[in-house]
């Protein structure tokens, strides 16, 4: 009986001790998403007001495009090609970091702050226009695509603040190579010709002082 029970407590300490191991594993093996303040970048403490909002905004923009696109290219062992990752379980579910933000925060931020704000992805040839940036918001892009880490500029209307937006290698089959040769994805739209490590847009706020 005492033998029995003995073999039942170490079989249940076996399957824990492998269970905890498991859960490590996964914990572990989660994609790493940059939440570490960069050096050089301003943290919000530097911020007040219009421009913590600002701030705010681009990170948080720039935050659910890494929780998504992270859940997308985590390594899955039995379908190692990334490419055939993103085809599978993006284009399929039409879940793409781009899209899901645009539709959050385009309807969110202007909605929320009676048009006085807006955080959008500018890249100079945007596929959706809400995209587009205006003479401000391209000249931050300038400036971060010139390799500045942060760009910020208050003008008589408004402040804008900007993060980069970098290009890996998962975002080539949608936006690589050959430019103007059409998405295989979503062939409405032309590949953009971005190479991996490229800084291909920036995340622009822009917050209007309230009247
Ligand atoms: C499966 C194809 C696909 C992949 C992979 C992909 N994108 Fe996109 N991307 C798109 C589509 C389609 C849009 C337009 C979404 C919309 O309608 O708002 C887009 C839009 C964008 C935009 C917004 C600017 C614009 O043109 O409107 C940025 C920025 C962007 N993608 C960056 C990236 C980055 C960075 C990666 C890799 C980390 C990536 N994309 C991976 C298909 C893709």
């Amino acid at each position: 009986m005492g033998k029995i029970v003995r073999i039942v407590l170490a079989a249940g300490l076996g399957v824990s001790i492998v269970l905890v191991v498991l859960l490590a594993g996964i914990v572990l093996s989660h994609p790493e998403v940059d939440t570490k303040p960069s050096p050089g970048v301003p943290t919000y403490e530097d911020k007040r007001g219009d421009q913590e909002l600002a701030y705010l905004l681009v990170k948080l923009e720039l935050r659910t495009r890494a929780v998504i696109g992270g859940h997308y290219t985590r390594p899955q062992s039995a379908i190692p090609r990334v490419d055939f990752i993103y085809k599978r379980w993006i284009a399929k579910n039409t879940i793409l970091p781009a899209a899901v933000a645009d539709r959050i925060f385009s309807e969110v931020v202007p909605g929320a702050t009676g048009g006085r704000a807006w955080v959008k992805m500018v890249v100079k040839d945007p596929r959706n226009p809400h995209n587009r940036g205006d003479s401000t918001a391209l000249e931050l892009l300038g400036t971060i695509q010139g390799g500045s880490a942060t760009a910020e500029r208050s003008t008589a209307e408004a402040y804008y603040y900007a993060e980069p937006i970098k290009a890996t290698s998962a975002c080539l089959p949608c936006h690589g190579d050959p430019r103007g040769a059409p998405d295989p994805l979503f062939p409405q739209y032309e590949k953009d010709g971005w190479r991996a490590g490229d800084v291909i847009g920036a995340v622009v706020a822009r917050v209007a002082p309230e009247m």
